[in-house]
């Protein structure tokens, strides 16, 4: 560990078995024997709640404690993260091992955080889940069952409820269609998680209060909405296994880019789940939990990291708010399925291997870097990417049936180019405070929550520059349409009314044609596809018309002058290179404070971080050629290196520097 310049280890993650063999019988000798050898040799621990895989004796015992899944199959016990969040004996058991590691841990000088189980996830649909389900719908509705009824629509297909117990959750052989349900459930699965992770809490919280706390999320997961455990974590964390040399073909891989696997692509996109870490916490900086020191193992191909990739792809987390590069795993397990998943520490059992390394040259750059240990980035620009969202557009039945409508593609389409302009950008949802923004993108905000139209108008209305596209305004939080025209609560904001919108098939294009002067300053014709809304321009002004079709000349984008600010209205999906045009332009409008302000090659990156008075600049090459960036007068220091730069440099093949 002190070779590979690892100063902290992730232990006891799934142990639980070990720590405690059969019920009440606990063993610890082990896990003291390596907390004591870490801490002598100066290695801080941050120690797991084992709870993310279960002992063979707390199933077996208890029953409750196994998950029913939506076709309400009760699950054999089996795998991990397989658990009940509600089951009484789950929550028993749980807090018995978790006041059992933090009595005996409590002083140990190795501790230094809590791992809070291990990336939360999946939902039970068991009759516990089902009752607990039920409370909550009481308490959210007033215990009143015709606030529900009129909230879900249910009146429709003669669903109305007559009783609570009526009430199941959404399933394959039940109910899978009522809107209003299918969102209230997936609320009620992020906030029993969070009720679960408060029983996790609670002896933590009581014997070792002034250990601080995580749980290591994984980037845009679609099962939970992380901002709402924002208030019981200390600091947030995350798992990143990003696909790289991927190639074109991400087929069944985590982390598509539209088709197109060029590396800078994939790292744009893992600067986007980067960047909702960091913005969880209004900037503070996250951990990175996780990562491979190689390769993973359930991606579709596991192709090598190229010399340097592990090196820029650890760096890449720092710039963009991480303070920590941490592993899975130290060393790999002999056996079972993950015997093959990378690791610092080979089965051939030594430190002479190219990836032990790549990464102690990652842990000999971090040592210095302890001067950006704490500060942030300045973004002054936001996207919304919003967890709820996302459900009502998953489960909406239209404009194209079934089809992936890609509200995640979409909004990281629309982070790529602020990204390789090197345009410190926060990932937020609708809820967050919008006040330190000058720019608010916010792709597909098919739902309007109550009070989010009025604080974009005045974000506008204060000089804010926001920009909308089609398919927003579609319904409020409870899934029902807003009456009276789309875009709804944003209509006189955004000063349109959206009449109709035209589904492409995926084969077919349309065509954007700039108007002649207009204030972007861009020329010339863009191809779109999948989505055309049919506008009618009310206050705001045509900066775009359509190419083709019926609707051949009508708006295709506009902008609208309101209050000091403006609100731009993007009408149909719209090829990347008009979202570069775009961008650049409204960068250039605002003079938005760019990493570096030079013209960076395809594929490098420049990104910030800043404690307000020292700025430090992350130039990062995503292409297997050397590349030349021009720094201008100014000289900086080159942190991995100690030199002195200035002027025209060169970036090797995947090359990283960090200027001061
Ligand atoms: C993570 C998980 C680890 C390990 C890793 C493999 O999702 O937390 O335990 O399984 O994936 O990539
Ligand atoms: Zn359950």
């Amino acid at each position: 560990m002190k070779l590979a310049g690892c100063n902290t280890m992730t232990l006891g993650i799934f142990s639980w078995v070990t720590l405690e063999p059969r019920e009440g019988e606990f063993n610890f000798s082990w896990l003291d024997r390596i907390m004591d050898d870490l801490a002598r040799s100066g290695i801080f621990v941050i120690l797991a709640t084992p709870t993310a895989g279960k002992p063979a004796w707390l199933a077996q015992k208890y029953p409750e404690v196994l998950r029913v899944t939506a076709d309400r199959r009760k699950r054999l016990h089996g795998l991990r993260h397989n658990h009940c969040y509600t089951a009484p004996a789950y929550r028993k058991c749980v807090g018995i091992i978790n006041r059992k590691l933090a009595e005996r841990y409590r002083s140990h000088p190795a501790l230094l955080m809590w791992h809070i189980s291990n990336e939360y996830g999946g939902e039970c649909h068991c009759r516990l889940c089902q009752e607990a389900f039920r409370t909550w719908l009481r308490r959210k509705y007033d215990n009143n069952l015709d606030n529900l009824n009129r909230a879900w629509w249910t009146a429709f297909w003669s669903h109305t409820y007559t009783e609570w117990e009526q009430i199941e959750s959404p399933s394959p052989i039940g109910e899978s269609l009522l809107h209003g349900l299918t969102i209230d459930w997936k609320r009620f699965v992020t906030d029993q998680t969070i009720d679960f992770l408060r029983t996790e809490l609670a002896p933590l919280r009581e014997i070792t209060p002034d250990v601080p706390v995580t749980t290591n999320f994984m980037g845009t997961y679609p099962g939970l909405n992380y901002w709402k455990f924002v208030e019981q974590l200390d600091v947030i964390s995350w798992d990143s296994y990003p696909c790289w040399h991927s190639n074109g073909d991400t087929t069944g891989c985590g982390h598509p880019s539209d088709g197109e696997g060029r590396d800078w692509k994939v790292a744009a996109d893992t600067a986007f789940s980067h960047g909702i870490m960091r913005s969880l916490k209004g900037g503070k900086p996250f951990m990175l939990m996780e990562s491979t020191p190689s390769v993973s193992n359930w991606h579709p191909v596991h192709k090598l990291k190229r010399p340097g990739m592990h090196r820029l792809s650890s760096l890449l987390a720092v710039a963009h708010g991480s303070d920590t590069v941490q592993y899975f795993q130290w060393r790999k397990s002999r056996g079972s399925s993950e015997k093959l998943h990378g690791a610092v520490v080979d089965h051939t059992g030594s430190e002479h291997t190219r990836i032990f390394r790549e990464v102690a040259r990652v842990g000999s750059d971090l040592r210095k870097l302890d001067d950006l240990v704490g500060t942030t980035v300045p973004a002054e620009t936001a996207i919304i990417y919003d967890w709820e969202n996302r459900w009502a557009i998953d489960d909406a039945m239209g404009p194209v049936y079934k089809r992936n409508k890609k509200y995640e593609q979409t909004c990281k389409n629309h982070h790529y180019p602020l990204w390789t302009l090197g345009i410190p950008t926060d990932v937020i949802s609708m809820d967050c405070d919008f006040s330190s923004y000058r720019l608010i993108v916010a792709p597909m905000l098919y739902m309007i929550r109550e009070g989010v139209a009025e604080r974009l108008g005045s974000f506008v209305e204060q000089g804010g520059v926001l920009v909308c596209t089609y398919w927003s305004g579609i319904v409020d939080q409870n899934d029902l349409c807003f009456l009276g025209g789309f875009p709804g609560p944003l209509r006189k904001l955004l000063g349109i009314w959206a009449e109709e919108i035209d589904a492409l098939y995926p084969q077919e294009r349309n065509g954007l044609i700039m108007e002649a002067n207009n204030d972007l300053g861009i020329t010339g014709e863009y191809e779109l596809r999948d989505f055309c809304e049919i506008l009618h321009a009310e206050s705001a002004h045509v900066l775009a018309r359509y190419k083709g079709d019926f609707y051949k000349g009508e708006p295709a984008l506009t902008a609208n002058n309101y209050g000091g600010g403006k609100a731009y209205y993007l009408a149909a999906r719209v090829e990347e290179r008009f979202l570069k045009d775009f961008y650049a332009s409204l960068v250039d409008g605002l003079s938005l404070r760019r990493a570096l302000a030079a013209d960076l090659p395809e594929g490098v990156t420049a990104q910030l971080r800043s404690d307000g008075h020292r700025s430090y600049i992350f130039l990062l090459n995503f292409t297997q050629s050397p590349q030349v960036v021009d720094l201008g007068g100014r000289k900086y220091v080159e942190m991995l290196s100690g030199s002195k730069l200035g002027g025209r440099i060169d970036l090797e093949p995947f090359d990283v520097k960090v200027l001061s």
